[in-house]
């Protein structure tokens, strides 16, 4: 069987469509890194997967993405009952509305301080700019110290861990570099917030930092700090990342402005949510996501040997035509006063969500849902510049990270 590996780094995003194309829609076997793999696709295959009997995800992962993306140690490691109290610990904090909202509105907030920055600068790279909004949001929100010139940089190593995870070369150790500065900033934060009295909150009621400091595994012991760190980085971290689809939103605007109308309007929320679903949808992000087989499985007339590599396709389903009727149109309709199929609508995993579906969903659409109401209400020019958006690269953004200029200091 030929190894895939190569083949992967080369193709980016379009590499399990093209191998499943070939396979003639059946599920894709293949070699990565030298072991086995299948790759499963469809809602049934999203249910099949996301039932934990079925795939664990200890040793799963490649070292190389823990120690870039998610942290030794992380809740994406977990399985069975260590899983379910840390995943908890998670649902509790990014699900509540009220803490959905109030994160929402931070954020909507920076935008507007940054707007009178940003016409004063005369030209602005969107992508960094938004990385810097959200940092700061994200940091007031969770509670997290960050002093003001500490903005950019923090900023700047929330996006390396996301960016080099997938690729090879400086990109990647920049990755590293950056989760290892991150976590020795945190840690001792954590320790600190344990010897002061008060872990339960200030008023205000728990603080995201301080109920990650607080929280214990399944025996009562508290998490190391570095553990702790590598969680609260797990909150901080994805939220910076939501950039990705801040530009993407931004991109979308540009190439279909007749949007623009009527997320500025009065319908403007219900649109703006049914708008930031089909960024998430329509723009390329998690390529997949995989496990281990946890014993031996039979799919599709297949049989899975354990400890076989399972991938499930996640960019492949949110662009099915079974699915998503002319897939490759931009259309936030699609969303309008209907709730998006569970195991179709996959861009951040799928499953219950106390499986391992991603629980910052509600986060995601509510921020991105403000950044595109902020950016219709916004005048500025995009100036001439490569706004391709190369599919051959995890993750992907448009090359020059959108420029904007002009930009009007009031709405
Ligand atoms: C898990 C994508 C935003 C926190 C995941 C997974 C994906 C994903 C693909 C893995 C699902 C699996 O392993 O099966 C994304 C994308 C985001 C995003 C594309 C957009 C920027 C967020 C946000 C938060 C968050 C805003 C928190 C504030 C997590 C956590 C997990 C996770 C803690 C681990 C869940 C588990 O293993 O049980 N995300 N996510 N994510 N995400 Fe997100």
């Amino acid at each position: 069987m030929v190894d895939d590996t190569l083949p992967l780094l080369l193709r980016g995003y379009g590499w399990l469509p093209d191998r499943r194309r070939r396979s003639g829609g059946a599920p894709v076997e293949t070699r990565l890194l030298g072991k086995r793999v299948i790759a499963l696709h469809g809602p049934a295959a999203v249910r099949f997967f996301y039932d934990e009997h079925h795939i664990r995800r200890t040793d799963a992962l490649p070292q190389p993405v823990i120690d870039t993306l998610f942290g030794r140690g992380a809740v994406h490691t977990l399985d069975s009952e260590r899983h379910g109290v840390r995943k908890a610990l998670f649902t509790g904090l990014l699900k509540e509305p009220a803490r959905v909202r109030d994160l929402s509105e931070r954020v909507a907030r920076e935008l507007e301080r940054a707007r009178a920055v940003w016409a004063a600068r005369g030209r602005v790279v969107l992508f960094d700019e938004v990385a810097e909004v959200l940092t700061r949001a994200v940091h007031t929100w969770a509670g997290v110290p960050l002093a003001e010139d500490a903005v950019a940089p923090t900023a700047r190593d929330m996006i390396a861990m996301v960016d080099g995870f997938a690729s090879v070369g400086p990109c990647h150790l920049r990755a590293r570099r950056a989760r290892r500065h991150q976590e020795e900033r945190l840690a001792p934060l954590v320790e600190a917030a344990r010897q002061g009295a008060a872990l339960e909150g200030d008023g205000s009621g728990p603080t995201v930092f301080r109920t990650v400091a607080a929280h214990r595994h399944a025996d009562g012991a508290l998490l190391d700090p570095r553990t702790a760190a590598v969680e609260v980085l797990n909150v901080l971290r994805p939220t910076v990342a939501i950039t990705w689809f801040a530009v993407f939103a931004a991109h979308a605007l540009h190439r279909h402005p007749e949007h623009r109308e009527v997320l500025a309007g009065g319908d403007g929320p219900e649109y703006a949510w049914a708008f930031a679903q089909e960024v998430r949808r329509f723009y390329p992000f998690a390529p997949f996501v995989g496990g281990l087989a946890a014993e031996r499985l039979e799919w599709a007339g297949r049989t899975i040997e354990p400890g076989t590599m399972v991938l499930l396709d996640l960019y492949g389903l949110d662009h099915d035509p079974d699915l998503w009727p002319e897939p490759y149109r931009f259309d936030p309709t699609r969303f309008l006063g209907s709730a998006p199929p569970v195991d179709g609508l996959v861009p951040q995993g799928g499953g219950p969500v106390d499986g391992h579906r991603c629980p910052g969903e509600d986060i995601t659409v509510a921020v991105l849902a403000e950044v595109a109401r902020f950016l219709a209400r916004t005048s500025y020019d995009v100036v001439e510049q490569d706004l391709r958006i190369p599919l051959n690269r995890i993750p992907t953004a448009p090359r020059s990270g959108f420029v904007i200029g002009e930009v009007a200091a009031a709405p």
